[in-house]
């Protein structure tokens, strides 16, 4: 099927909602659903770019006099689509609203990464439904990457037919469209596309912070870790061309941002699919390096794809950051390959040694899964002596949670889950241990820090993060909100340092 009749198919909406009977049969002949088997078979589907996002005039004023209201869960990536989304809704008039009582539009931008992380949004969809009866003009919306999942889709089209629109991931330019469905039409609106996803520049962005920007460098993954959904819901590795990229980047300095970070699920299989020439993510890095903007970071990257030139660049320092998120996963090398990590704890080993050789300043993140099927207590140990040998900054730690249609699912686990909670806290412990141990040594040091507004707890108080992402609160005059301030700090809490402002702004604006 192409895209085209996919698209029509999917729009097709069914009359008759309420008999539950034969309705998966009907749902298969109107829709079809976004399929893992499909998914993982990466065709040779030719990726396009388009870069003529308009809003169609038919949609002009869809929104005036109209309120929208996203809730977004799951990573950064979510969370730049919401701006996407924002802008996309701005430019048809509507206004934003962060009462979900005053919204016309009520937009769940979802994460399938962990069932705990579904099963927040399937609260959510239930409490929305009091708010559906009393006001039915209201709409409300599920998209993002739940929404690429067959299973979720027909539990939402069976159970929650109060939902107005379900969209994916791959459909986000379309939202004028949707909306306007949704407004025609009293049935649910469906619009998924298991396709492997096109690059659509263009696009607007109501971005939500004046200092700091997310940008999209690559979308999708194609490294099928066993455990992972990601793949299936992003679709395949795709990059924006690089004078995008760096067209974007000089944007957001050019408008004053000071700290951009660029997102990808695994950036450094950045250019991989480029099929007229060689770069990579070193390329664009070194390109971006010379942009006039204070910070650069990126995340997330893959051990595996991690070359040398990258560190090479990375070395070079000036704006680009010496915090380094480099998941793990676990410490034993056995555990790894049935993730299909494609790297052993020795490789992992050896890379880390080669940044902090080319970066002695680096600072490394991580994100580990304990509890994976049929992990050993020799198996978990080796991920505690690895986190020991690299002494991460701090680490995402999780409890193994199967999705269904990844390889992993269908591994017999003979772990008990109380077995895997004790791991996780044994693990956590250890974290705090050392994430303490690193907070502490940045007492009497002075540290730059890009102030980000006033502290949630006291206003008298400002708040902004160092290079390496920690948390540090100092009183200093307004007017270094926005800008790179020196601090002296005086004492370290466990999550963040307190200090006192070593030197006035720089600029004052
Ligand atoms: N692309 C990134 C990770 C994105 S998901 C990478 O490859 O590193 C963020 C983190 O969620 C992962 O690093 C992993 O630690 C965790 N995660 C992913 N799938 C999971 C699952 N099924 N159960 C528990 N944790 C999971
Ligand atoms: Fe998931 Fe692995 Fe891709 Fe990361 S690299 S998004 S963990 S499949
Ligand atoms: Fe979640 Fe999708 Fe991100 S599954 S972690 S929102 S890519």
């Amino acid at each position: 099927m192409n895209e085209k009749q996919r698209l029509d198919s999917s729009q097709v909406t069914p009359s008759d909602k309420k008999s539950e009977k034969d309705y998966s049969k009907y749902f298969q002949a109107v829709y079809m659903p976004p399929s893992l088997k499909d998914a993982k078979k990466r065709g040779k589907e030719e990726v396009k770019y388009q870069n003529d996002f308009k809003i169609s005039e038919e949609f002009r004023g869809l929104g005036n006099g109209k309120k929208f209201l996203i809730r977004t869960y799951g990573c950064q990536m979510n969370e730049h689509d919401t701006e996407v989304m924002a802008g996309i809704f701005t430019a048809l008039g509507y206004v934003a609203t962060a009462t979900a009582e005053d919204a016309d539009v009520i937009l769940l931008n979802t994460c399938a990464i962990r069932e705990n992380a579904e099963n927040k949004v399937f609260g959510e969809i239930g409490h929305l439904k009091a708010l559906k009866r009393e006001r039915p003009g209201l709409l409300i919306g599920v998209c993002g990457c739940m929404s690429q999942e067959e299973s979720v889709v027909n539990r939402i089209m069976k159970k929650h037919q109060h939902v107005d629109m379900i969209f994916g991931t791959h459909n986000i330019h379309r939202l004028p469209n949707i909306l306007s469905d949704a407004y025609m039409s009293k049935e649910m609106v469906i619009e998924v596309w298991s396709k492997e996803g096109d690059v659509i520049e263009n696009l607007p962005r109501e971005r939500k912070g004046k200092i700091k920007a997310w940008v999209n460098i690559m979308f999708g993954c194609d490294k099928f870790c066993t455990y992972c959904i990601v793949p299936y819901t992003r679709g395949k590795e795709r990059s924006r061309r690089p004078e995008e990229i760096i067209h974007e980047v000089r944007q957001l300095a050019a408008s004053g941002y000071k700290e951009i970070t660029l997102l990808g699920q695994n950036v450094n299989a950045y250019g991989k699919d480029f099929e007229d020439m060689e770069y990579g993510l070193g390329d664009l890095m070194d390109e971006i390096r010379k942009i006039d903007v204070a910070r650069v970071r990126f995340t997330t990257s893959h051990p595996r794809d991690f070359d040398d030139y990258l560190i090479e660049v990375l070395a070079k320092g000036g704006n680009l950051l010496d915090h380094i998120h480099l998941p793990v996963q676990s410490g034993s090398s056995e555990v790894l390959k049935l993730m299909a990590r494609k790297y052993d704890r020795e490789k992992y080993m050896t890379l880390v040694k080669k940044i902090k050789e080319a970066i002695p300043t680096a600072s490394l993140t991580t994100d580990i899964i304990v509890g994976f099927p049929n992990e050993t207590d020799e198996q978990f140990e080796e991920t505690l002596s690895m986190y020991r040998e690299v002494e991460f900054d701090s680490a995402y730690t999780f409890i193994y949670s199967p999705r269904e249609g990844t390889p992993a699912a269908k591994m017999q686990d003979n772990v008990p889950m109380e077995v895997k909670k004790a791991r996780l806290q044994k693990l956590n412990k250890l974290v705090n241990e050392i994430s303490a141990k690193k907070m502490m040594e940045y007492e009497g040091q002075v540290v730059e820090v890009l102030v980000e507004g006033e502290s949630k707890n006291n206003p008298e108080v400002l708040a902004g993060y160092t290079s390496k992402s920690k948390l540090v609160n100092f009183r200093g005059p307004k007017s270094a909100i926005g800008e790179i301030v020196k601090v002296k700090i005086t004492k370290a809490k466990t999550w963040s340092l307190d200090g006192e402002m070593a030197e006035e702004a720089l600029e004052v604006n």
